[in-house]
């Protein structure tokens, strides 16, 4: 990054990167200098060789509350179509090769809880409570929750929660397929991290593959889906990590992988 991020914390431990919003008195309110701060961040993470893994995640309080409603309150339909306001730049998370956790605690509502299905996995703390609230504004989700949302947890409650604006906590969450895992509060970094250093561990084409195959799972068919994932497959048996993973296992010993 050219410049220091106001909005969000960064560092690293081991070969994950680890990113913090931080806009605490808003509640990790978004704004688009939030989004391009993390944007900027995790490309340069997903550029540099010795990060393997990435972990985006917000305070104890709010993973983050949505998008900026002081800022968004006055501005017209011309100002937000004219700027994309919001949401020009958020699909750019969705172009990051290695995988990106969300490790939520406290609210993740609109925004936030768009930001969160925008990650690979989310892992909750005990008190994270997801919810598209939009409604109650005289608006509706912006970026991607009328879209990710169903195809995460189903029309049914993706609808209940759009329309009614109601909170979901984290074990009805967890039920409903959105988050892969709840622990304490306390325990959610080290949860995250410990997912994270496991990842960072196996070959990194082996991961790069891996998450590009389950998101053709959400673009298009199942036929060119499983054809993708056929392909990705062989091409792997190209790899030294492959021989180095399967020999490893034949001589039952640990696999030394060059491509991290
Ligand atoms: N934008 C701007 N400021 C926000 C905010 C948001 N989304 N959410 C909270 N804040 C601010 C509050 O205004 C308050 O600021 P002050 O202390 O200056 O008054 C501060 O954060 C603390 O918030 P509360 O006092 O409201 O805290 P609470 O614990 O009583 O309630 C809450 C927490 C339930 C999350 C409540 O703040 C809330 O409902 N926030 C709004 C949630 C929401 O509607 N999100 C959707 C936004 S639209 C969107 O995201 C569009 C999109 O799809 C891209």
């Amino acid at each position: 990054m050219t410049s220091t991020p106001e909005f969000i914390q960064i560092r690293t431990e081991g070969r994950v990167g680890i990113l913090t919003l931080n806009r605490p008195k808003q509640l990790n309110a978004l704004n688009d200098q939030l989004i391009d701060e993390l944007v900027a961040a995790l490309k340069a993470f997903d550029a540099d060789d010795e990060i393997g893994c990435m972990i985006v995640t917000g305070s104890e309080k709010a993973f983050a509350a949505g998008a900026d409603i002081g800022a968004m309150a006055s501005y017209t339909f011309s100002d937000v179509y004219k700027s994309e306001y919001i949401t020009h730049n958020w699909d750019l998370i969705r172009s990051i090769r290695k995988p990106v956790i969300a490790a939520v605690s406290g609210f993740a509502l609109g925004g936030g809880c768009e930001l969160a299905m925008l990650c690979d996995f989310i892992i909750a703390a005990d008190n994270a409570k997801f919810g598209q609230p939009e409604i109650k504004l005289a608006i509706i989700p912006g970026a991607g929750g009328t879209q990710r949302l169903p195809r995460a947890i189903g029309k049914s409650k993706a609808m209940d929660l759009v329309l009614t604006g109601r909170m979901m906590d984290a074990q009805e969450a967890e039920r409903a397929g959105l988050v892969s895992r709840v622990v304490p509060l306390d325990k959610l970094m080290d949860e995250a991290l410990g997912a994270a250093l496991t990842i960072c561990n196996y070959s990194l084409p082996s991961v790069m593959v891996a998450k590009e195959a389950v998101n053709r799972a959400f673009e298009g068919s199942l036929t060119d889906g499983a054809m993708f994932e056929r392909r990705m497959f062989h091409a792997l048996f190209a790899t030294a990590d492959q021989k180095e993973g399967m020999t490893a296992f034949v001589e039952k010993r640990k696999p030394e992988f060059k491509h991290r």
